[in-house]
């Protein structure tokens, strides 16, 4: 049987979720709901209390009790649209319940620390703790070469405009690329070289070429589940890019994101091969944990340190704290590993039926790439069947997807790819929505317009 401090909270909680008590309504006075419940006023003070530590409502002082939760609830998707243009991890996976534990927990363990200004390069004990858990990941590097970002955009985004130790000028990036390289790019309308990125990876003599004949401060790369292809490079690739790197002295700035859900046990990241510095090592926590947080690290070259200490604190001083602590927190009880083995087998799942699903279903002349991550893979259309008209055409089919036209830099643009992603789409919906996709294109194919 409940005790009346807990039928009250379950009138409150039985409130809130029929809409009686919407966000940000005041909870009925403590005397007020004691009379209404008829019990005491200490009841009701505890019953408050404890929904106050489970977060549902909050406290104003001399005021009153408020409850929780933004008043613009999110649209849910509706069941039958099949989404595979968004860009963020599967909403069902984030965890945010224990994030939430580890940003108490860092309060109580750092107190006001956790809201004072602090280092641009993030918290000492944060860029120990990142300096360990890379190792995981083949990053051998100390903490001071170690800065923690908000978001590994912003690592990107900083290191475009830095002069870098070869006093070269010119970036070198793969085509397609991750959007919002290209948007760093053209924004500041800095000079760059495209190297084409098929299902089949790049032409290293291509890229030898432009090594040699070019003055490239740094190849920007991203060494597996390449966004958009889906591609990895093999150990001999990486090798054989490290290698160029160095008779050409150009640095490559490699964006590991998604490394963590590599399920290939020999798998290095380039970084592993020469950890002298020529090779930054950007990690991103938007896949794999969550991305509003904003939470990236970047391993620089010596040299490059104080540089990119002075450009972060201009942007924005530093990353805010209280999502530091509680990173270094849920890294250091085991909760991040534990979090990637789960997402691991869960995005190797989605691989397998994605690819299944377009061996069968996508019609001679489509071909695609990548895929194992559950994340990225992309569809090369037909003929010139332009990649904006089926989008158009498959979102009237509730089926949504990315045209990928903008993922390259103007001078290399291909306007007849689309990319998925499978992260926020059920596995039982994959296939369905590969076979709309299958039938949409060869429905513009037989129609023969909207072509480039
Ligand atoms: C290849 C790649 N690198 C970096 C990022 C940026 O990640 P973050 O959210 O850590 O800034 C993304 C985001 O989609 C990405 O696709």
């Amino acid at each position: 049987m409940l005790t009346k401090y807990g039928e009250i909270i379950k009138e409150i909680n039985m409130r809130i979720e029929d809409g009686r008590l919407p966000p940000g309504e005041r909870l009925p006075s403590v005397r007020a709901f004691s009379k209404e419940f008829q019990c005491s006023i200490n009841s009701i003070i505890k019953a408050y209390a404890e929904l106050e530590k489970e977060h549902k409502v909050y406290a104003v002082p001399k005021v009153g009790y408020f409850v929780v939760g933004s008043t613009s609830a999110h649209d849910e998707n509706p069941f039958d649209l099949i989404n595979f243009s968004s860009a963020g991890p599967d909403r069902s996976k984030m965890p945010y319940r224990d994030y939430q534990h580890c940003m108490n927990q860092a309060i109580e363990l750092y107190k006001e620390e956790m809201f004072q200004y602090s280092e641009p390069l993030g918290l000492l004990t944060l860029r120990h703790r990142l300096s360990k858990q890379l190792q995981d990941l083949q990053v051998f590097a100390p903490s001071e070469r170690i800065a923690v970002v908000s978001g590994s955009q912003q690592a990107l985004d900083l290191l475009v405009s830095l002069p870098f130790p070869n006093g070269k000028e010119e970036i070198c990036v793969e085509q397609p690329t991750h959007f919002s390289f290209i948007e760093s790019i053209s924004s500041r309308a800095l000079k760059a070289v495209g190297i084409e990125m098929t299902d089949r990876g790049i032409d290293l003599d291509n890229l030898e070429a432009i090594f040699r004949d070019r003055s490239i401060k740094f190849f920007y790369t991203v060494s597996r589940f390449q966004n958009p292809t889906g591609y990895s490079y093999s150990n001999y690739e990486k090798k054989r890019l490290v290698e160029l790197a160095q008779k050409y002295d150009v640095y490559i700035i490699e964006d590991d994101y998604m490394g963590d859900l590599d399920t290939r046990r020999k798998a290095d990241p380039m970084f592993a091969y020469d950890p002298s510095g020529r090779i930054i090592y950007t990690k991103s926590f938007s896949k794999v944990l969550l991305p509003g947080l904003r939470l990236g690290a970047v391993v620089l070259p010596n040299a490059m340190v104080e540089d990119f200490t002075k450009a972060k604190f201009a942007a924005d001083v530093h990353t805010p704290v209280l999502t530091q602590g509680a990173l270094e927190i849920y890294l250091e009880s085991g909760m991040y590993n534990a979090h990637i083995q789960k997402l691991r087998k869960q995005y190797n799942k989605k691989g397998s039926i994605l690819k299944q699903a377009y061996l069968e279903h996508l019609p001679q002349g489509a071909s695609f790439s990548g895929g194992e991550s559950g994340f990225y893979s992309m569809i090369t259309l037909p003929g010139r069947m332009k990649a904006e008209y089926l989008a158009q055409h498959l979102k009237k089919r509730n089926v949504l997807v990315q045209d990928a036209t903008n993922m390259y830099l103007p001078p290399y643009r291909k306007e007849n790819r689309i990319r998925l992603s499978v992260s926020q789409v059920e596995d039982q919906q994959i296939g369905l929505g590969v076979k709309k996709i299958g039938e949409g294109i060869q429905e513009l194919f037989l129609r023969k317009i909207n072509f480039i």
